[in-house]
């Protein structure tokens, strides 16, 4: 994949005109250039079409107003040969010869030898058969006195007794239209040429750049450099849309990493004393002498540290799988009230034991999408801690609808958290002072947080005036 990669700035270190051809070549190369140049061919085809199509139409019309000019003028001279004969038609043609028309007509009366007895024409045109119908012939006329050939189209017919008559007109005009026309053509052609290149070769490298920039960002992105991202230019268009989805994602991957890591880390740092300790106890039992009770006690000892470890490490897993997790915005939707009710019954006897009043105020049909094991997770946690670290009084579970939010709260009326800790206590391992004594391992509130994240939720912990009020919003299920 590599090798076919799109990379301009690598001709950089190119001499100049190497360089620039360089470029130029993987211009030609790319799909964008490609792709502009079709378009241009299709878009100078239908120019040079319709410009055809033009010039075509002109002369056309051109040329048979001249004709229709010609026909006229033969077919009248032809009935004033037929009412008077040579002579009169000698004399018309003679008269219509002498004054200047304005509009260049030529005629010629001959004998059937072809010596001409009147017209502005000095001769049978060279080289031209007589005959009825349609010719082409060139005229001799003086321009600053001196002779130029120009081109003519006329119409002859064989008179009875054998004269010819022959009307034309010089087409040098006309010609001169044509040929002007052409040239037009041609440069219009070339212009359109040239325009379109021009333009195709600018659109194509603004694509190109565009793809560079997603190219350099993924390669700086393989490099290592997890936390670049590829810029956007602001005009919302398509690339934009592309460089927003693949900056999701790489904040995705980044934030997978990061997590990833974070465990690692976790486990090394806070694994590594528990277990340093279970092997020292246990090497301890195996070296001591003692009797068969001391050595048991030690055994249980040592299980039940393993068993913590155990603990530690599935919250661990469990934060992990609720933070790599997809998020679950497409997943079934479920009623929270529902979640909270099973859960609130659960740690109903427990919770009397320890002097609390549990109470559920839930609004029915409070849907939300996702998981419903780990919400379900998430609540037992926040419960268990109330139950923890608060003395007995009202334990109170809240599930409402506010600004089109689901919203679900447990408060209690414990010790509470201070207002600079609300944020730490999320972190993992993380355990206040005055709860040091109590079992646990920090880790609750991590997986409440990785689990209303994971639901595009969010958490927040107050002040219960007295004790803790933790709120968990969520985004409400449309179905
Ligand atoms: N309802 C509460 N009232 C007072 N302090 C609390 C309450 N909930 C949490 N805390 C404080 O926040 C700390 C972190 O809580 P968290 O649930 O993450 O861990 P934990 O309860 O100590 O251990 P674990 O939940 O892993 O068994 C607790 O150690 C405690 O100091
Ligand atoms: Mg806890």
């Amino acid at each position: 994949m590599v090798s076919d990669k799109i990379h301009l700035p690598a001709a950089r270190s190119l001499p100049s005109p190497r360089r620039f051809f360089e470029r130029q070549r993987r211009l030609v190369r790319t799909h964008a250039f490609r792709l502009a140049a079709l378009y241009f061919l299709v878009f100078a085809a239908s120019v040079l079409g319709v410009l055809c199509f033009v010039y075509w139409t002109s002369a056309d019309f051109v040329e048979r107003q001249t004709e229709a000019t010609i026909d006229t003028d033969i077919t009248g001279l032809a009935e004033q040969y037929a009412q008077r004969g040579l002579s009169g038609l000698v004399q018309i043609v003679a008269a219509r010869s002498a004054g200047d028309s304005g509009e260049a007509m030529l005629y010629l009366v001959t004998d059937p030898d072809g010596r001409p007895l009147a017209g502005n024409i000095s001769g049978w045109p060279l080289g031209v058969p007589a005959g009825n119908g349609w010719l082409s012939f060139t005229v001799e006329v003086r321009v600053q006195r001196k002779p130029v050939s120009h081109p003519a189209r006329g119409s002859m017919i064989i008179m009875p007794g054998g004269y010819r008559l022959l009307v034309g007109r010089d087409i040098s005009d006309a010609a001169a239209f044509r040929d002007r026309v052409k040239l037009t053509l041609l440069w219009s052609g070339m212009v359109a040429l040239g325009v379109g290149l021009l333009g195709g070769a600018a659109m194509s490298r603004n694509l190109l750049r565009r793809v560079e920039l997603v190219n350099r960002t993924s390669e700086r992105v393989m490099a290592g450099n997890l936390s670049d991202r590829v810029p956007l230019d602001g005009t919302g268009d398509e690339f934009d849309l592309l460089a927003v989805n693949l900056n999701r994602m790489l904040d995705q991957i980044e934030r997978l990493m990061t997590a990833m890591r974070e465990v690692t880390d976790d486990v090394a740092h806070d694994l590594k004393t528990p277990l340093s300790r279970l092997r020292a106890r246990l090497e301890l039992a195996l070296i001591e002498p003692g009797d068969a009770g001391a050595q048991s006690e030690a055994i249980r000892v040592a299980i039940d540290e393993a068993d913590r470890l155990l603990v530690t490490f599935n919250a661990l897993l469990r934060i992990a799988e609720a933070e790599a997790g997809a998020v679950v915005d497409m997943a079934a939707p479920f009623d929270l009230a529902e979640v909270a009710r099973a859960a609130v019954e659960l740690y109903e006897p427990v919770a009397e034991e320890k002097g609390f009043v549990l109470t559920l105020t839930a609004e029915p049909q409070v849907d939300i999408r996702g998981d419903r094991h780990l919400l379900s997770q998430a609540l037992a946690n926040l419960l268990d801690n109330a139950i923890k670290y608060a003395d007995g009084g009202a334990l109170e579970v809240r599930v409402f609808r506010a600004d089109a939010r689901a919203v679900l709260e447990v408060a209690d009326h414990g010790p509470g958290i201070p207002q600079n800790n609300r944020e730490i206590v999320f972190d993992r391992f993380v355990r206040l002072e005055p709860s040091r004594s109590t079992p646990g391992n920090g880790l609750g509130l991590s997986l409440v947080r990785a689990v209303v994240h994971r639901h595009l939720g969010t958490i927040a912990l107050a002040d219960n005036h007295p004790g803790l009020r933790a709120r968990l919003e969520f985004p409400m299920s449309c179905v």
